[in-house]
């Protein structure tokens, strides 16, 4: 049983490869008991009964906008997670976390101590872009400049890379939740109604769009009427998609040109060359890729495996350390951690 595990703790999903296999994908979600804390489930099991749960259970996602928001459900929510996937050899393990490039050191600290807390032998972070390229093999190691935009559920990470490292980067939390609320503002505003966070999300994957289908299309959905409580059937199309989804589109664009504009004119030069990479699950959104090319105005490249790069490049980075030699990263050991 291999024991190296490259870890993409999302906000929505928990991505861990060992070697070249996923060994886990689930929902980041967990549930305890709650008077005693004590952990019912984690994962995808956990994410069914949020907001289904009686008062003796709570059901929460500890992983807000990147990073840990709620450390000690996180934290056993992990050590369910590595406990499945190491058969109990935790002890032995090397564990490579991605995060946010914008991450701070308080934020850092919590994903040390939260997989120290789990067994972990050793543990080294690297930001989510500095892995994704790892994962996807593109070639950052030479002073040619390329950028990447990761659309997660809770952040957007942008960065431009060169020479093995980062140059210029932005997380922002206008991502794919921030899509979903602009559907629910959109019918709370257009239809009287009042929906979930689970059907904002479906009604995005059935038909959300930002740009024309070739076909539209008009789906039926449910909710709750905003005046008189009761449920409420409508229908919604795909042009009213474009309309509702439009200015959170914009929203990452520009965060996108913002970082353009911060990174040293020669890079940018790569850049409008070889267009962006644009990967996360938030990528998936129909027109979104040709959405961005048409703002920015320069070709974007999706990937096959949008949401499961990062965590690939995390372990490939732990088998061939030596990608990293130009970046400050290095594994802090268990004594280490605790002695800090
Ligand atoms: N078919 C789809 N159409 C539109 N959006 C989608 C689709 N499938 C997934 N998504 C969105 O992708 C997002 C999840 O992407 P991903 O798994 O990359 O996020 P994450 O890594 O968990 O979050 P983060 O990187 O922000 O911590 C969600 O907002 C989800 O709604
Ligand atoms: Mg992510």
């Amino acid at each position: 049983m291999a024991t190296d595990f490259g870890i993409d703790l999302g906000t929505q999903r928990t991505v861990i490869y060992s070697g070249k296999s996923i060994v886990l994908d689930e929902l980041t979600a967990v549930s305890y008991e709650t008077r005693t804390g004590e952990l019912i489930a984690a994962g995808d099991d956990a994410y069914n009964m949020l907001g289904r749960t009686p008062a003796s259970v709570t059901a929460v996602c500890p992983i807000k906008n990147g990073v840990i928001a709620e450390y000690d459900v996180a934290e056993s929510m992990l050590s369910a997670f590595l406990n499945q996937v190491a058969n109990n050899k935790m002890f032995k393990a090397r564990v490579m976390v991605a995060v946010p490039s914008s991450i701070t050191e308080m934020q850092k600290r919590s994903i040390y101590n939260a997989c120290s807390s789990s067994g972990a032998r050793d543990v080294c972070l690297i930001e989510g872009p500095v892995a994704a390229a790892i994962g996807i093999g593109l070639d950052f190691t030479t002073p040619k400049g390329s950028i990447i935009v990761d659309v997660g559920a809770g952040t957007t990470d942008i960065a431009t890379l060169s020479m093995g490292g980062l140059v210029k980067y932005q997380s922002t939390n206008v991502a794919g939740s921030s899509f979903n609320n602009a559907i629910a503002k959109y019918i709370k505003r257009e239809h009287s109604v009042i929906i979930g966070p689970h059907t904002a999300e479906q009604i995005k994957r059935q038909i959300g769009c930002v740009t024309q289908r070739p076909l539209e299309l008009t789906i039926t959905a449910k909710g709750q009427h905003q005046f008189t409580g009761m449920p409420q059937t409508f229908e919604i199309n795909t042009n009213e998609m474009i309309t509702a989804l439009y200015d959170t589109a914009v929203s990452i664009c520009k965060s996108v040109q913002s970082v353009i504009e911060k990174t040293p004119p020669e890079m940018t030069g790569d850049i409008y060359s070889d267009g962006i990479t644009l990967i996360g699950g938030g990528s998936i959104l129909y027109g979104f890729p040709e959405f961005l090319a048409n703002y920015i105005g320069v070709k974007v490249t999706t990937v096959d495996n949008p949401k499961t790069c990062v965590a690939k490049g995390t372990a490939m980075a732990l088998k061939n350390f030596d990608l990293l030699k130009n970046g400050d990263y290095r594994f802090k050991s268990l004594d280490e951690l605790s002695m800090a």
